[in-house]
């Protein structure tokens, strides 16, 4: 959480600035603020969003050659202008920091720097940097080395940006726990939390490993290994050519992300499965080359992940138990990490991620490694991030950048890909005859299609939605796959609208949440013409004799009556196997039409931000 910008060049690089931190502004987004060297340090900061920085640079024409800036999702200290980033240590060599990330050391550090006569003017951990890097600037002869002794005494996860007043011509970055990169322009250096937020600027990317410490200047740099405070040697980190496009950071002719990703959805799963499309076999190679040995010890997988992420992990469940007869457990990270379960060598390990960088699905796949699983693999959407460079397997989803705080295409992409996990496992375990693996090929092959002709009912889904802005509550119900569908409904809903919602399976209903059921609360039902919709229309019943309004997603041959209280939207076709996937789509859109009746800030949700790179 937080973005991070640092330019040096020959031009006026506040406009790099502000580019910079829009693209990261999914990051967090409660305040924003740069520092340029300019006749000293200039610092501007604002409470609230990148466009209010913006305001503020236009109207005191802010320009310079070098600066840091920064887009902040609070931890330590209310969002405001007071707690914004840049700090500033001014009491000997006048310096400025920015942080994304948690100092888990801070009060003891404030303690330690406020004996030593540092005077503190926000509630941040960030502060404590800007003095300590100050404190010992006094004893080093280059900011280089004084940055490299502060992050010795630093604990947690950070990526920092430093500049210094005496010495305008450079910056330093080091990163530890959370991402950083180069961006290597023709006119100058820069750096940033992620590759988006340079693209307009160069594609020529260098990506900072934990430990690393740079030096920035307009006409060249330098990476350095730093190990307990000592300056290692230069290194030679890779040059990479990003292949993002600036289009696929751009919204193009949409209003929101969120609505640009859910229309992307066939585009973004046909490139997931690219590689599988043209084939006429699935093979373990796909998860990387050791998949097909650590895959044929395998007994057994636990899944781990958070949010949607976790979602697609349950969805899996089912495919791995019911395809492959692999027992699984799907467990939220931030649970798993401090529990002490029982582990097995040969259970791989899952992590589900769509930004790679979620702290706590970072820290259970760690923690499952210490408890004795051999082998882990990650399914995530960011080739740079820390969960694939920390993983023995991994498989890419291709859904291009997501940037709209509610995850949409990462989910969709997640299942393709778990289901590719599946028919792979099942194959190697000799449960899936290739008659079998061929229908499941055919059916992934016609799952780009399958969501587009279901992206069609978005005008009777929009339709709905006004009848549920106006509701403070809502039910969400589904039954074996599809209750994790119902469970990723509920939250889309109540993260962007901010209605309350809940998913049950709807088994469950009688067992309490029935309770809850009158006219005031919408219940949304998914209700695929699969084994249990016998079932699930009996429980529909239940809600429907107590005078609650049902709202269900059924199948083109769902056998269900409409009447005044049951609505009854229907997906074109019936997909088998493929069915949660093509049954998230509806819900989705639900979400977006309820937010934006509701008018509410649909990328970028109040309290919430993209990646939780913190506890
Ligand atoms: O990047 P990750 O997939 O690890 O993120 C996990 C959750 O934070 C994320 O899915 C979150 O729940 C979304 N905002 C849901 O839309």
């Amino acid at each position: 959480m937080c973005g991070i910008v640092g330019a040096i060049a020959e031009k006026n690089i506040v406009p790099v600035l502000l580019d910079g931190l829009f693209s990261l502004e999914y990051r967090g987004y409660d305040s924003a603020g740069l520092v340029i060297t300019s006749n000293g340090l200039q610092r501007l900061r604002t409470a609230g969003r990148v466009a209010e920085l913006e305001k503020k640079v236009a109207e005191q024409k802010t320009n310079g050659f070098a600066g840091i800036a920064h887009t902040r999702w609070a931890t330590h200290g209310e969002p405001s202008e007071r707690n914004a980033h840049p700090h500033l240590s001014s009491r000997e060599s006048k310096i400025a920091v920015v942080h994304n990330g948690i100092i888990e050391n801070h009060e003891i550090m404030r303690k330690r720097l406020q004996n030593e006569g540092f005077q503190f003017d926000s509630d941040t951990d960030t502060e404590v940097i800007a003095h300590l890097i100050a404190f010992n600037l006094r004893k080093s002869d280059s900011l280089l080395k004084a940055v490299s002794q502060s992050i010795s005494e630093l604990q947690g996860a950070y990526a920092i940006a430093v500049i210094e007043e005496s010495h305008p011509e450079r910056i330093v970055v080091a990163r530890n726990g959370a991402p950083l990169l180069l961006g290597l322009g023709e006119d100058g250096n820069y750096a940033a939390s992620d590759a988006s937020a340079l693209l307009k600027t160069t594609r020529n990317m260098v990506y900072l490993e934990d430990g690393d410490i740079a030096e920035l200047y307009k006409d060249h740099y330098a990476v350095y290994e730093c190990k307990n405070g000592i300056l290692g040697p230069e290194i030679n980190r890779p040059v990479h050519q990003s292949d993002l496009t600036s289009d696929a950071i751009d919204l193009g002719p949409y209003d929101h992300f969120m609505q640009k990703e859910i229309f992307e959805q066939p585009g973004a799963v046909a490139n997931t499965l690219e590689m599988v499309l043209n084939a006429q076999a699935i093979s373990p190679g796909l998860f990387g080359s050791a998949a097909e040995k650590i895959f044929s010890q395998t007994k057994g997988l636990l899944i781990l992940a958070c949010g949607t992420s976790y979602h697609a992990g349950l969805v899996a469940r089912y495919w791995l138990e019911t395809i492959a007869g692999l027992p699984c457990t799907v467990e939220i990270a931030s649970e798993y990490r401090y529990r002490n379960p029982i582990a097995d060598a040969h259970t791989l390990v899952v992590g589900i991620s769509q930004s790679g960088e979620t702290a706590d699905t970072l820290a259970a796949m760690s923690y499952a490694k210490t408890l004795g699983h051999l082998h882990n693999l990650a399914i995530c959407n960011v080739a740079e991030s820390a969960l694939i460079r920390q993983t023995d397997l991994r498989f890419l989803t291709r859904a291009g950048p997501e940037i709209g705080v509610a995850s949409t295409k990462a989910f969709t992409t997640q299942l393709a890909s778990l289901l590719l996990l599946t028919t792979v496992l099942a194959k190697m375990r000799n449960k899936l005859p290739p008659e079998k693996e061929a229908s499941v090929i055919a059916a992934l092959r016609h799952l780009p299609a399958a969501l587009q002709s279901t992206l069609q009912i978005e005008p009777e889904v929009q339709e709905w939605s006004q009848r549920f802005s106006e509701k403070r509550h809502a039910l969400f119900l589904g039954r074996g796959v599809h209750y994790p569908i119902a469970m990723e409904g509920a939250l889309k809903l109540k993260e962007i609208s901010y209605i309350h919602a809940e998913a049950y399976a709807s088994g469950e209903l009688k067992h309490g949440p029935l309770a809850l059921v009158d006219k005031e609360m919408p219940v949304v039902a998914i209700a695929p013409n699969d084994q249990l919709l016998s079932k699930l229309k009996s429980n529909l019943q239940e809600v429907h004799a107590r005078g609650g309004e049902l709202y269900v997603f059924a199948d083109a041959d769902t056998q269900i009556e409409e009447s005044d209280q049951i609505h009854v939207i229907r997906l074109a076709e019936h997909a088998g196997i493929l069915s949660p996937i093509l049954h998230t789509i509806p819900l989705q859109l639900l979400a977006y039409h309820v937010a934006l009746v509701k008018g509410t800030d649909v990328d970028k949700p109040r309290n919430l931000a993209k990646a939780v790179t913190v506890e």
